[in-house]
C-alpha cells in the first residue's frame, strides 16, 4: 500500500470513540489533542458541534485537566445526542449572532491561557472573519475542510485582511485537511 492509499483509507474510517460520530478523520481529532497539549490550550471553542461527539471527548479531557475548558456553539439543538443535548457547556445558538458572539469573546477575554477556536460551521470562511478579532495575541484560530468549505483563494484574502493572524504548519494542516493560524499582535 502506497502513501496515498493508506490515507484514503485512514480517512474512510469514521470516528466514533465512544458512541457518539464525530466529523473529522482520526488524524484531524489526534490533532486536537495534539495542539491542545503543545499549545497548552485552556478553552477551546468549537463553533458547530453537531451530534456532540467531540464536545464529549474535550468534555471529558476538561475532568481530568479542571484548567481546561470547552464551550460548543451549535445552531440546531435537535441534532446533538440525546446524553449531550442538554449540557450547559454547548450553547444553542448561531456563532454569528451578535450575542454569541459578546458571550464568546468574554470567555475569551477572561480566559486564563491561550484560546483556540475552531471553526466547523456551515460557513467556516464567514466564522475565520468574525472571529479572528475576537482573539488575543497568542490565541489561535482552526478551520477545518481544506482545500473545501475552506478554500485556498480564501486562506489568501484572509491573509491580506487579517495581517495579525499567521497561518502555522501549513503543510501538515493542509495535508490533513484544516488550517491553522495564530493571532501576532
Ligand atoms: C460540520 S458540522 C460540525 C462537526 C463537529 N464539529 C464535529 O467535529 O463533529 C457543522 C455544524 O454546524 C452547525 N451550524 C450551522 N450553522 C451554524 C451557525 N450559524 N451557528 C452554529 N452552528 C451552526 C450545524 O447545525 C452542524 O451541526
Amino acid at each position: 500500500m502506497n502513501l496515498d492509499e493508506y490515507k484514503l483509507m485512514t480517512n474512510a474510517i469514521s470516528t466514533n470513540p465512544f458512541g457518539i460520530p464525530i466529523a473529522q478523520t482520526w488524524n484531524q481529532l489526534s490533532t486536537v489533542f495534539d495542539d491542545i497539549n503543545r499549545f497548552e490550550i485552556t478553552l477551546f471553542v468549537e463553533l458547530g458541534v453537531y451530534l456532540g461527539g467531540l464536545s464529549e471527548l474535550l468534555l471529558m479531557r476538561q475532568n481530568f485537566y479542571p484548567e481546561f475548558k470547552y464551550l460548543g456553539i451549535e445552531i440546531a439543538k435537535s441534532q446533538i445526542y440525546g446524553r449531550m443535548r442538554e449540557h450547559p457547556q454547548i450553547h444553542i445558538g448561531s456563532s454569528f449572532d451578535p450575542a454569541v458572539k459578546d458571550m464568546v469573546s468574554q470567555r475569551i477575554c477572561n480566559n486564563v491561557g491561550t484560546v483556540m477556536v475552531y471553526c466547523d460551521n456551515g460557513d467556516k470562511q464567514r466564522e475565520m472573519i468574525e472571529y479572528a478579532p475576537l482573539l488575543r495575541k497568542g490565541d489561535y484560530l482552526r478551520s477545518h475542510d481544506y482545500p473545501g468549505e475552506t478554500t485556498p483563494e480564501h486562506l489568501v484574502q484572509f491573509a491580506i485582511d487579517f495581517p495579525y493572524m499567521k497561518e502555522i504548519e501549513i503543510e501538515k494542516c493542509h495535508q490533513l485537511g484544516f488550517s491553522l493560524w495564530r493571532r501576532m499582535e
